[in-house]
């Protein structure tokens, strides 16, 4: 695996043993605490009411845990957990078998609900709305509409873009929640918690170490600390010391701030090529050999919370903190304040 495979929060072939690190109940998915306290009281009052919970919304960058915390809510609901996602639902027949199989109070989850088919999305307003079902059956003049009442259940959408969905279908939803990067603390939880799991020593030092590097992803904590362990493995002794956290990390070429060679060349792009921006992203991305989506969901979002780079309306603009820490000199450094405020 290259280590440009490590830092990228997307999911991977090798992340397929995730289930095992992810937790069952609220009370065990570290951070988010605001989050969580408003999803346990919609949880609880619906338990109470013994009614579906409003459909949910999970949105933010890739890795923080919105699969995750779909299947938590499902578990504290005591309900089953379907889960698809939308480029798997091919035809509407798929869409009207999924939802006919849904118990009272159940969840559906949809992951890349942004990519339903409009086809899709227009079977689930009713559903969604009304638990109901129109299909249609026959075909010419002979078809008949018919209607046929779902139970209530919970649909959760989790998306990475939640501007590329439509208004009908997130007006639909009744609870929308942003999941944001972790702070170092609560990496550092996770990666405590991950290391038990996975049977591994691993001394304060080396885990604060390690949840530095993590560009706030769960997702990159869990894979930085299963190939550090490797490494305390064959070198070392088993356990995970600040020492062998360092060589791992030096190893995965990771710089103090976790950012990956592919961050550092999107930077100095903007900063080199493009005098600092404002450069489009459709640009950058020819400039990088990268697809723009790529760009835009998975290492921009970092970056931005780091406050490296903007987006503005004429494109990517590279900020005083990014010529700092990249060590750029700007003959141009006065304008750029413009952008800094
Ligand atoms: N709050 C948390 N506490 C502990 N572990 C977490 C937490 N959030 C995520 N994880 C871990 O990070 C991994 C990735 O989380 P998850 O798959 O839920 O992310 P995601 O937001 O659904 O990503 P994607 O957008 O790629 O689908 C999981 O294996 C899980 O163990
Ligand atoms: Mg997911």
């Amino acid at each position: 695996m290259d280590e440009q495979k490590i830092l990228s929060p997307k999911k991977q072939q090798s992340d397929r043993d995730e289930n095992s690190l992810r937790p069952k109940s609220l009370k065990d998915f570290i951070g988010q605490k605001e989050l969580k306290r408003q999803i346990s009281i919609y949880i609880k009052a619906a338990l109470k009411r013994d009614e579906n919970l409003d459909h949910v919304l999970l949105y933010g960058p890739p890795g923080l845990g919105k699969t995750t915390l779909a299947s938590i809510i499902a578990n504290e609901l005591g309900v089953r957990f379907k889960a698809t996602s939308a480029p798997a639902i091919e035809r509407p027949g798929d869409l009207a078998a999924i939802l006919t199989s849904l118990n009272h109070r159940d969840v559906l989850f949809i992951d890349e609900i942004h990519r339903l088919k409009p086809i899709l999305e227009e079977i689930l307003y009713p559903a969604l709305e009304d638990y109901t079902l129109d299909i249609i059956i026959g075909q010419g003049p002979g078809a008949k509409s018919i209607k046929l009442n779902l139970n209530r259940f919970t649909l959760i959408g989790a998306t990475t873009r939640a501007g590329l969905l439509s208004s009908p279908l997130r007006a639909r939803f009744g609870i929308t929640q942003r999941i944001d990067f972790y702070s170092r603390d609560e990496i550092y939880e996770i990666v405590k918690r991950t290391a038990k799991i996975l049977g591994v020593s691993i001394t304060d030092d080396a885990a604060s170490l390690i949840a530095e590097r993590s560009r706030g992803t769960p997702r990159v904590a869990n894979r930085i600390l299963k190939r550090i362990r490797d490494i305390a493995q064959v070198e070392g002794d088993g356990v995970i010391t600040l020492n062998i956290a360092k060589s791992g990390l030096e190893m995965l070429k990771l710089d103090d701030l976790g950012l990956g060679p592919m961050d550092r060349r999107l930077i100095l792009t903007i900063i080199e090529k493009y005098n600092g921006g404002p450069v489009g992203v459709d640009t950058l991305a020819v400039s990088l050999g990268e697809d723009n989506q790529t760009i835009e969901d998975i290492y921009e979002p970092y970056l931005i919370q780091l406050g490296f780079i903007k987006r503005t309306p004429r494109g990517r603009v590279a900020t005083k903190g990014a010529y700092k820490y990249f060590g750029v000199a700007d003959k141009h450094m006065e304008e750029k304040t413009l952008f800094d405020e």
